[in-house]
């Protein structure tokens, strides 16, 4: 159990915490810097080392969804589902969604990446499509949605405000899973069939899915960073560089 629930998250101080040596370690246990970095540098993609056969216990993931809902959200309405599936048979339904929507693009790319002699992309592919292939085996899957909708004449703050307020709520989900021993992909293939996944879930209109996080336990050792662009290629100082 997470012991944060007693504090009332609208409080400024935190002074509604129902244990105060909790409240207290909040304020005087200092963040170790080597643990979180690491926990932010090897939060990565899972696809092959998914633990298909332990099952998964619902008290970690409302703990992960209680974590996650601490992210930043517009105007704090937290107007969120966090829609679990476990149900094996719902679980296939999806799965077949999600490869209709990603295998055949996905193995066009390799096919591209294979002729250009680019190693890492057709790893990169290989694993998308084998996650597709086992999909319906993953114990949980998790898809988060938020109230609003869609439209192409709605402002780009708008938009950003709608998915901005659970996108960094989800990456918090996936820290908090990854930091358990579990792992997760972020995946939004299914999106390509979500007014289906809609009426399988019974997810009313006027809610947005968001994407699917397929969720297992952790197979092996912890994961390694992955490689990435250095900062200062990508930071432009006070004006566009
Ligand atoms: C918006 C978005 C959509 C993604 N969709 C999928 C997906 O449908 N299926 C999948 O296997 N991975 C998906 N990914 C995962 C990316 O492939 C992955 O994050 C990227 O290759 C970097 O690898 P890493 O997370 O291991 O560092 C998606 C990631 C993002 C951010």
């Amino acid at each position: 159990m997470i012991p944060y629930y007693g504090i009332d998250a609208g409080s400024d101080s935190f002074s509604q915490g129902n244990d105060p040596s909790i409240r207290m370690q909040w304020y005087m246990t200092p963040f170790d810097i080597e643990i979180t970095d690491r926990l932010l540098a090897t939060t990565r993609s899972v696809r092959r080392r998914l633990d298909f056969d332990r099952p998964m216990d619902p008290d970690v993931l409302r703990d992960c969804v209680g974590l996650a809902s601490y992210a930043p959200n517009a105007s704090n309405a937290q107007d969120w589902r966090w829609v679990i599936v476990t149900d094996p048979e719902q679980r296939a339904a999806i799965a077949e969604l999600y490869r209709e929507g990603i295998v055949p693009p996905m193995q066009e790319l390799l096919e591209r990446r294979r002729a250009d002699g680019d190693d890492a992309g057709v790893r990169h592919s290989e694993a998308v499509l084998y996650l597709a292939e086992r999909f319906h085996e993953v114990p949980a899957l998790v898809i988060p949605c938020i109230r609003g909708e869609l439209d192409p004449d709605l402002h780009l703050a708008w938009t950003a405000s709608l998915f901005g307020s659970i996108l960094p709520a989800v990456w918090s989900f996936q820290l908090a899973l990854h930091s358990r021993g579990l792992a997760s992909t972020f995946t939004t293939a299914h999106l390509l069939a979500a007014d289906e996944v809609a009426a399988l879930l019974d997810i009313p209109d006027g809610y947005l899915q968001t994407c699917l996080i397929p969720v297992a336990y952790l197979l092996g050792d912890d994961l390694k960073p992955p490689a990435r662009k250095d900062p200062d290629e990508i930071i432009a100082w006070n004006r566009w560089a």
